[in-house]
């Protein structure tokens, strides 16, 4: 195969993915994700927006002096201020890109930009200098191109390759495209400008109408040779293609699309089910390679062909994206040196004082629990770190009681600020009291907006992952907490939500903030 034929994998789950509400990640949580993308082999990782925030800027930063085998890029806005901040944050990087993008489309530059044409070409070739002066890599958007007139991409398209973009990308920003047509523009746009050849053509498929997979397939079919893509399909409103969908569908289809990519498939499950861990987004159970059912053959029929011969049924295998590869790892005589050689294993690396302190943690569990698995492992390093968090409230003790005909009652301690305060409520289930007995203390005036419970694995004795999410003032929370005690799982949601919310700080949006 030549280089023509490999598609590039830019992953955008910690830029884009953390746009979705209430998915916003700690600079601990990036890094374990960026790691666990490099071990898949991704070969962009788009770690943040650099001028965001402080701790957007200190998140690039730690990934790109951390990864080494995948390009790190940042997101810069067109202006000088983003795009030195993004250049500041990637100045360790191995390999690092700049991706700065401006709207193209006529409504936005109407009504957002509030902008001429000219000028927006004007803006975006003086901002892809700067970037190309600051960095080698450097990649351009142009926002809003599936509605954006082709005559018009055409020029800033040109313009942008000539003052130094690398890659041009050409994004579905609304979701608005049809396979064909997107295709077609990706088609007419690599004939039409002039100096296409100098450049990678990449696309950006939001899934609005559930067609984000299928543009970027199209396009990668007209030459784009760039997907840009999340893990589990994260990313602002419906979210964007999903990377197991691309990869697996380049890879199942080889013959059709003739292209490849370098993913190492089978480490596509668990950096789906970490992903999901860290953001709370549980992963629905007939979602594409990832859902819990996407092997399940439930038909008598099918179960008969598949066992029979597996391809009568399946297209790829489940080992494949690494299904199966979760075993039984380990159990309560376990010891610590097993326990740190499976988390490498797993792609997860901790400081010494945080490995003492999740191994305290998995000897706790496998007396709870006979059989760990790695998804248990994942969730209890989830939990491990996310405690490190500072805790303005820490659950210090619960009791619930429920029984037939009686009203649920839940008792409990908490620490607040290390000052032990006690509460007492009902409620019409015990995780509701619960929640009401926290609130009694804590006063947040927030608004329960989401409230989800998965096991983590098979079996009544599974740990139950619950997912909290929490409104208050405009400002979304997502908060995790596992158990094999689901109410026990349920407060400690509740509690790191909270928690979140005391910490989380005003971060700009790179689509909303204005240039
Ligand atoms: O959807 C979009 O257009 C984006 C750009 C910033 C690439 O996310
Ligand atoms: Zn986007």
């Amino acid at each position: 195969m030549s280089s023509n034929d490999r598609v590039i994998i830019f992953d955008t789950t910690l830029r884009d993915g953390e746009q979705s509400p209430g998915a916003s990640m700690t600079g601990e949580e990036k890094l374990r994700i960026a790691k666990a993308l490099e071990r898949l082999r991704v070969d962009v990782i788009e770690a943040g927006f650099a001028i965001a925030s402080p701790g957007d800027f200190a998140a690039v930063k730690t990934i790109a002096d951390t990864i080494h085998d995948s390009t790190v890029c940042s997101l810069a806005r067109a202006v000088d201020a983003d795009i030195e901040r993004a250049a500041e944050a990637l100045k360790g990087a191995n390999s690092g890109r700049i991706h700065t993008f401006i709207a193209t489309s006529p409504i936005h530059m109407q009504y957002k930009l509030r902008m001429q044409p000219d000028q927006v070409v004007e803006q975006a070739v003086r901002a892809v200098t700067k970037a190309r002066n600051l960095c080698a890599d450097v990649e351009f958007s142009c926002e809003d191109a599936g509605r954006s007139d082709i005559d018009f991409l055409c020029r800033i398209v040109e313009a942008a390759i000539d003052a130094g973009a690398r890659t041009i990308n050409i994004p579905d920003t609304v979701g608005y495209a049809i396979p064909h047509q997107y295709g077609e523009l990706i088609a007419e746009l690599l004939t039409r400008i002039p100096n296409a050849d100098k450049a990678v053509f990449s696309v950006h498929c939001h899934n609005d109408l559930g067609l984000a997979v299928a543009n970027s397939l199209a396009a990668v079919v007209a030459g784009a040779r760039q997907v840009e893509c999340t893990i589990n399909g994260l990313g602002e409103r419906a979210g964007n293609a999903a990377l197991e969908e691309i990869v697996m569908a380049i890879k199942t289809r080889q013959d059709l699309l003739g292209v490849h990519t370098r993913i190492e498939t089978e480490h596509i499950l668990s950096a789906s089910r970490l992903v999901s861990g860290i953001t709370g987004f549980p992963v629905q159970p007939n979602k594409a390679i990832v859902g819990a059912n996407a092997f399940a053959h439930e038909s008598g029929i099918h179960q008969d062909g598949v066992l029979k011969h597996r391809e009568t049924y399946e297209i790829m295998s489940a080992q494949s994206v690494g299904w199966n590869a979760n075993k039984m790892v380990m159990g309560k005589h376990s010891g610590r040196a097993a326990f740190r050689s499976r988390l490498d294993e797993l792609g997860i690396a901790l400081a010494e004082d945080e490995l003492n302190a999740a191994f305290a943690r998995f000897k706790d569990l496998a007396d709870k629990k006979h059989e760990i698995f790695d998804e248990d492992l994942q969730a209890l390093v989830t939990d491990t770190l996310t405690e490190e968090t500072p805790e303005h409230y820490k659950l210090t003790s619960l009791e619930v009681t429920s029984k037939t005909g009686q009203v649920p009652q839940a008792r409990l301690m908490l620490a607040v600020d290390g000052h032990e305060q006690a509460a007492s409520a009902q409620g019409s289930g015990p995780v509701d009291a619960t929640f009401k007995a926290i609130e009694s203390i804590a006063g947040s005036q927030a608004t329960l907006q989401l409230y989800s419970v998965n096991a983590i694995t098979q079996g009544t004795d599974s740990q139950g992952e619950v997912t909290v999410r929490l409104e208050k003032g405009g400002r979304i929370v997502n908060g995790n907490g596992a158990d094999t005690d689901i109410v026990v799982a349920s407060a400690k949601a509740y509690l790191n939500a909270l928690n979140l919310m005391q910490a989380s700080v005003l971060r700009a949006h790179p689509q909303v903030e204005g240039i």
